[in-house]
């Protein structure tokens, strides 16, 4: 996709939404980070298509195996660390700082949100900035290269994990009510870079709110293409510094 091809996207009734709006509420998945050099998890090159996620992304995996879902996540750790924001990641930061109640909910855990000055960021699935006990909740920050594996065992009996939320865990509950609350409140809904087929994150596009005018960014069709008002297929890192600037204007 070329530069003509997002010139071809028509972001008017976006940006009409966006300039009316008091309250909005924005859904991110892996394709923003897409442009940082990140894998998303289901398209080509994408993580779960060379990895099993019951091994590496349940707590029995963990249980399991605690030494090879480590070996993961630090290589991940690495590679977020080593990655730097985007300009779609920064243009999020700037809406937020242009519209008074701007709330951005991700589904990612690379940080990079809040790398690029996002503040007003609900982690739904956890972070890897940190290890917590699996016993005693304790918590440990990681460093460039995560956990090393000789340093599993904690000194309660309980093992440190990633703090992250794994398929059959429950999102943070906090985190959870503070994203419906502000999904139902959106004027406008912007989902970017998610193919909205994880549950309960991918409700917060449609599910909580009938009245806002929801957009989706992601050059491809997705699960909740049909419900939106606006599908913009192109690239975030492309799209929303434009849509910024249309604003801005
Ligand atoms: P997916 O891999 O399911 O979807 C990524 C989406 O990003 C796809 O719809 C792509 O078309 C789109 N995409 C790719 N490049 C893009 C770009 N440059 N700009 C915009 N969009 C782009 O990833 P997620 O939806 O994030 O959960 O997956 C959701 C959850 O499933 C993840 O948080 C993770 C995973 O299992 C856990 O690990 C709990």
């Amino acid at each position: 996709m070329g530069a003509a091809d997002v010139i071809a996207v028509d972001t008017g009734p976006l940006v009409a939404a966006l300039r009316g709006a008091r309250s909005v509420f924005a859904l991110s998945g892996s394709g923003i980070s897409a442009e940082s050099g990140l894998p998303t998890f289901r398209g080509v090159g994408g993580l779960w298509r060379t990895h099993r996620v019951e091994e590496l992304a349940s707590p029995e995996g963990f249980a399991r195996d605690p030494r090879l879902v480590w070996t993961w996540y630090n290589e991940r750790a690495s590679a977020h660390r080593r990655a730097e924001p985007n300009a779609g990641h920064y243009a999020l930061a700037r809406l937020e700082e242009a519209i008074g109640d701007f709330t951005l909910a991700t589904q990612n855990v690379d940080s990079l949100h809040r790398r690029a000055g996002s503040r007003n960021v609900l982690e739904l699935h956890g972070d890897l900035r940190e290890a917590r006990c699996t016993q005693c909740g304790a918590r440990r920050a990681l460093d460039a290269t995560g956990l090393p594996l000789t340093e599993i065992e904690h000194a309660c009996g309980g093992r440190l994990r990633p703090n992250i939320v794994w398929f059959g865990e429950p999102l943070p509950a906090a985190v959870w009510r503070e994203a419906e609350a502000a999904a139902a409140r959106a004027d406008a809904i912007l989902v970017v870079g998610t193919s909205a087929v994880v549950y309960p994150a991918a409700a917060l596009a449609t599910r909580y709110n009938d009245r806002a005018f929801v957009a989706e960014i992601n050059p491809e069709e997705t699960a909740i293409s049909v419900r939106v008002d606006c599908a913009l297929r192109a690239r975030a890192a492309e799209l929303l510094p434009r849509i910024l600037d249309k604003l801005q204007r």
